[in-house]
């Protein structure tokens, strides 16, 4: 059977996307390079066949075109978390493609960090990792995903992240394959399951959107 318009008719999801950014003082932050292409590239394509879809977005410069997709905007990792804690339990389907900042400023400070010392420490502490947490929680029947980057023992680290977590999918890109991850428009993905490896060719993010959307409905309806 092939994906339709009408497959996921009727199904909510909830996806991550984008980097957060953690506040160091009124004007700065710790964040990274996502652009949420990845993310917004998947609601399109779960839309385009039919669900709901909630996106919890960091700051990008992106927007969604189908009527389908809802989007709640956060900033840090703390309020992405609260806001896809809600979502959850509505959720069929949850991907966390979310580049979710590891570390935050322990202290947020109220005032511009002024240029006195030569040095300047700034002590970060762990942030939740939402993906681990919701895994806790999640509830029977409910289809999670998740995305890694890795730079050495890809496959390995994926499936520890995969147990980790509570994931049934974990997409991973790999850093050493040129064009593939961050800034770029194209993306070159392996998905890992507890029993299944499938490699896919260097290709644009909305066809590889596609290739995810397609082994997550043959896993939801083989
Ligand atoms: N993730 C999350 N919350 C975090 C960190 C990660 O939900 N605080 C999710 C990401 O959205 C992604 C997956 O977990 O789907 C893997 O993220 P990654 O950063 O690769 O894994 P970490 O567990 O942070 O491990 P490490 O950075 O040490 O490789």
């Amino acid at each position: 059977m092939q994906v339709t318009e009408n497959s996921f008719k009727g199904k909510t999801v909830v996806l991550t996307a984008g980097p957060t950014y953690e506040a160091i003082d009124p004007v700065r932050f710790i964040g990274n390079h996502s652009t949420g292409k990845m993310g917004y590239a998947l609601a399109e394509c779960f839309a385009a066949h039919g669900a709901n879809v909630y996106v919890v977005s960091g700051p990008v410069n992106l927007q969604a075109r189908h009527q389908s997709i809802h989007i709640t905007h956060i900033t840090s990792a703390d309020e992405m978390y609260a806001a896809v804690k809600q979502l959850a339990p509505e959720a069929d389907i949850i991907v966390y493609a979310a580049a979710v900042a590891d570390y935050k400023p322990k202290v947020v400070a109220d005032k511009k960090i002024k240029k006195t010392g030569d040095d300047l420490t700034i002590e970060l502490v762990k942030n939740v990792d939402i993906a681990a947490a919701l895994g806790k929680e999640k509830k029977e029947g409910q289809f999670s995903v998740g995305f890694a980057l890795e730079t050495h023992n890809e496959s390995a680290n994926a499936r520890e992240k995969l147990q980790k977590k509570n994931l049934d999918m974990i997409v991973l890109n790999s850093l050493n394959d040129p064009g593939a991850g961050f800034k770029h428009d194209t993306n070159k993905i392996t998905i890992i399951e507890k029993d299944a490896t499938t490699a896919f060719e260097l290709k644009q993010k909305t066809e590889v959107a596609q290739d995810i959307v397609n082994l997550i409905w043959e896993r939801l309806n083989g």
